[in-house]
């Protein structure tokens, strides 16, 4: 197997400067596609006067936002700061939002630190018209934690609406294999599975069926540390839109609300504060559009600048270790 990664950005100045030269947005530009009428911005969710020329008077219908959240992305900052950085990130979103639309926020809750910041972000959107609709938890497949908790293997979503959006009901790849469950309805008993409108089981608020980003999988983006898989987002895309709609991310990292939008046939207005981010976006659509692919797996979006990040060294059960970090989220504190 290719064994050609870039290094997790965030931790690795040397390889990001390296990749800097390569990248057609600096801060406060703005890349239009020709294609499908996306845009990618090298801009900051908090600053309102960028966020309104993103928009260009246009309303987005459902907004997907995976901000930073964690000591890792805000070393300096108390609680209380981080809230009110996020209270400006989502008062933009609220100006740009159609007077119906969908709001999605992944967040987490370190369960070291009086689980911030989600209880403290959860009381600072009580001051906004949004409508909490539903607190969503994706399970990943690996864990952090010690013998002596519970493994730590949530990932929160919080979705609020506005007005009142499109929904659509989603259904699992996971058959119905119960029955049994008989309800009379205007004198008719019925079993569940007559009455059922899918042989699958309906997404509910805990997933359970969507594989972690690890290095093994095609949509692998090596090089970014807080990849959320492609499924959630089209799972996201697929209830809270309809074709055609404007779709908004202010985080965009390794562009996956971009790429889940161009397959789900909806327009897709991301942004990301560090033109690195920015790049590997646009070459992760150009990548799909060229060759059908969803990301470089174990090689990286800068191979032809930058071909060789570890001497062309194969895969081997030994380095695949290494590898294994890579990817964990964000939120994840490894012990
Ligand atoms: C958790 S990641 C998002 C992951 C993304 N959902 C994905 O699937 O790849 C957060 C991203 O937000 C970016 N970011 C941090 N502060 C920002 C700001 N003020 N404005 C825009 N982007 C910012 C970071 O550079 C990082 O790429």
């Amino acid at each position: 197997m290719k064994n050609n990664p870039l290094p997790r950005l965030d931790t690795d100045d040397n390889v990001r400067n390296k990749l800097l030269p390569y990248c057609r947005l600096k801060p406060g530009e703005i890349w239009a596609d020709p294609i499908s009428g996306h845009k990618v911005g090298c801009l900051d969710a908090i600053n309102s006067s960028e966020i309104e020329q993103l928009m260009s008077g246009e309303y987005a219908q459902l907004a997907v936002h995976d901000p930073p959240y964690n000591l890792i992305a805000f070393q300096e900052r108390t609680i209380a700061e981080f809230i009110s950085w996020c209270k400006k990130w989502v008062e933009n979103s609220w100006l740009w939002l159609d007077e119906n639309s969908a709001l999605y926020i992944w967040l987490g809750a370190d369960q070291k630190d009086n689980f911030q910041p989600l209880p403290d972000f959860m009381i600072m959107m009580r001051g906004f018209g949004f409508k909490p609709r539903s607190f969503i938890a994706m399970r990943n497949q690996r864990g952090y934690g010690t013998q002596k908790n519970w493994m730590a293997v949530r990932q929160e979503l919080l979705y609020y609406v506005k007005g009142s959006p499109h929904f659509e009901v989603q259904y699992t790849d996971i058959p119905k294999i119960l029955r049994g469950y008989y309800k009379t309805v205007n004198g008719q008993t019925t079993e569940n599975l007559e009455r059922s409108k899918s042989d699958n089981i309906r997404a509910s608020n805990v997933w359970v069926d969507i594989q972690q980003v690890f290095y093994r999988m095609e949509e692998n983006v090596s090089g970014c540390y807080a990849q959320k898989p492609l499924k959630s987002i089209e799972r996201i895309i697929n209830a809270s839109s309809k074709q055609g709609d404007l779709v908004i991310d202010f985080f965009a990292h390794s562009g996956t609300t971009l790429l889940a939008s161009e397959i789900k046939k909806r327009r897709c207005f991301t942004i990301d504060i560090d033109p690195v981010y920015c790049e590997i976006s646009i070459r992760r659509l150009e990548l799909f559009r060229q060759k059908g692919r969803l990301g470089w797996q174990n090689g990286h979006p800068f191979e032809k600048e930058l071909p060789s990040q570890n001497n062309g060294h194969q895969l081997t059960p030994q380095n695949e270790q290494k590898q294994e970090n890579h990817n964990q989220p964000i939120q994840a504190k490894l012990l």
